[in-house]
């Protein structure tokens, strides 16, 4: 049962806000589930406003934007534009990330985290291609995505206003299916969908929700929709070489590919042997703690490969220090700061490193594993006759080891002496 709200529009906070009297037209970010489509009908009267779709295509899989496209104009939309962002979002998006080896928390890829930015300078894009003066989106007022799309709409284009309807206009999931009834507006699955909040693009997939809250049972086997479970992956192990120039992946097993090509590829091999399916308990950037199931395929297979190879080329000052920067690079694109100038210095120290990670890792699949099992690099720091045990000469002397660790031990040595004076007597 609904109950009529008498104020459904909620006072602004932010600057950036809009009040009922500035929405003349809206884009909206439609994705073509049930909050953006019931968003679509609810902005038309709440605000009588015109509304503007905009749904971006980032290799959500299984998605039919034809379908969704239909659906934004069915239920009103002016228009309903489908981008195909997947080259921009592979080439500036996850690049950058793959050269940082991104990682949130240990484990998340930070795949919606990337889209965010871009799909929230697309929308102005298209916003002032349509002339809207308001932007609007479906993420709610708890998580990580309002953050990093009104963050780069408000740094992108200072004279559009945001709204984020879910925010407020407290209706739960059955309230809102029961809106969209008497709306006309179609409910994918109906109730009987799997409870889950799902985000999806060519680099992973999260799982939100439901019974992935309680912390104390195991994942359900409904959330895995797009890798294998581990146990009923292949018996047969699965060699992929995956190559990078300059950090970038060029080739899996010696076929050169175009990058989107090449993580769908990776993707699909990956979901073939169980790979990259993260069990995370996250900090989000508004306080909260939450649990995500994430399927990462790809990135497991191409995050694991290229910090091997940034590994053998990069020396060790390098190598202790770059995964401190590429955890503050982490950060900051998970916290929704993309137009931070930091993050532009850390790219230029990404991309000097990655200078040199150019060659060849072998990775083994099996069951939910993948590991590195062989490396070639024309910049590998690795000269198999200086570290051979019958190595003498040219770079490296052995004789000259006694005299390094009595220096490099000087410091220790003397302040385990001074404390541990006097205790040796007794
Ligand atoms: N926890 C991840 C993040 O903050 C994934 C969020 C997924 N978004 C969603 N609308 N289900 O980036």
């Amino acid at each position: 049962m609904a109950v009529e709200k008498e104020r459904t529009i909620l006072k602004k906070t932010a600057s950036y806000e809009a009040e009922p009297g500035d929405v003349g037209r809206v884009l909206l970010l439609y994705s073509g589930g049930l909050d953006t489509s019931v968003m679509l009908k609810w902005i038309q009267d709440e605000y009588d406003a015109e509304v503007v779709a905009l749904t971006v295509n980032l290799g959500q899989p299984g998605e039919d934007f034809e379908v969704v496209k239909g659906k934004a104009l069915q239920l009103g939309a002016l228009d309903c534009e489908v981008l195909d962002a997947r080259e921009e979002f592979a080439e500036h998006y996850v690049l950058p990330g793959i050269k940082a080896n991104a990682l949130y928390g240990g484990g998340y890829p930070l795949f919606t985290a990337l889209g965010r930015p871009l799909i929230a300078k697309l929308a102005v894009e298209a916003a002032r291609k349509h002339g809207c003066d308001t932007i609007a989106h479906g993420c709610t007022g708890k998580g990580n995505d309002q953050v990093r799309i009104e963050a780069t709409v408000a740094a992108l284009a200072p004279e559009l206003k945001i709204i984020a309807p879910v925010r407020g206009w407290q209706m739960g999931r059955e309230e809102e299916v029961e809106y969209a009834r008497r709306n006309g507006i179609p409910v994918k699955g109906g109730t009987e969908a799997p409870p889950y909040s799902i985000d999806d693009n060519i680099w992973g997939r999260s799982s939100e929700g439901g019974p992935i809250e309680d912390l104390n049972e195991p994942p359900r086997d409904d959330v895995f929709q797009l890798v294998t479970r581990p146990e009923e992956a292949p018996d047969e192990p699965e060699l992929l070489e995956v190559e990078f120039e300059r950090g970038r992946p060029v080739a899996l097993n010696g076929e050169r590919l175009g990058l989107v090509d090449l993580l769908e590829r990776a993707g699909d091999i990956g979901c073939r042997h169980g790979v990259g399916i993260v069990d995370h308990i996250e900090d989000r950037i508004v306080g909260l703690k939450v649990r995500d199931l994430y399927e990462v395929p790809a990135a497991a297979i191409i995050l694991t490969a290229h910090k091997e190879l940034e590994k053998l080329v990069g020396t060790i000052h390098q190598n202790q220090f770059k995964p401190q920067v590429d955890n503050q690079w982490a950060f900051l694109v998970y916290a929704g700061l993309w137009q931070e100038p930091l993050l532009s210095d850390l790219n230029a120290y990404m991309d000097a490193v990655n200078e040199q990670v150019t060659g060849v890792i072998t990775l083994k699949l099996y069951k939910g594993s993948v590991r590195a099992v062989a490396r070639r690099s024309p910049n590998a720091l690795y000269d198999p006759e200086l570290a051979g045990f019958g190595a003498s000469g040219g770079l490296f002397s052995q004789q000259a080891s006694p005299g390094f660790i009595e220096l490099w031990s000087l410091q220790s040595r003397m302040a385990y002496g001074i404390r541990n004076r006097g205790k040796a007597e007794s």
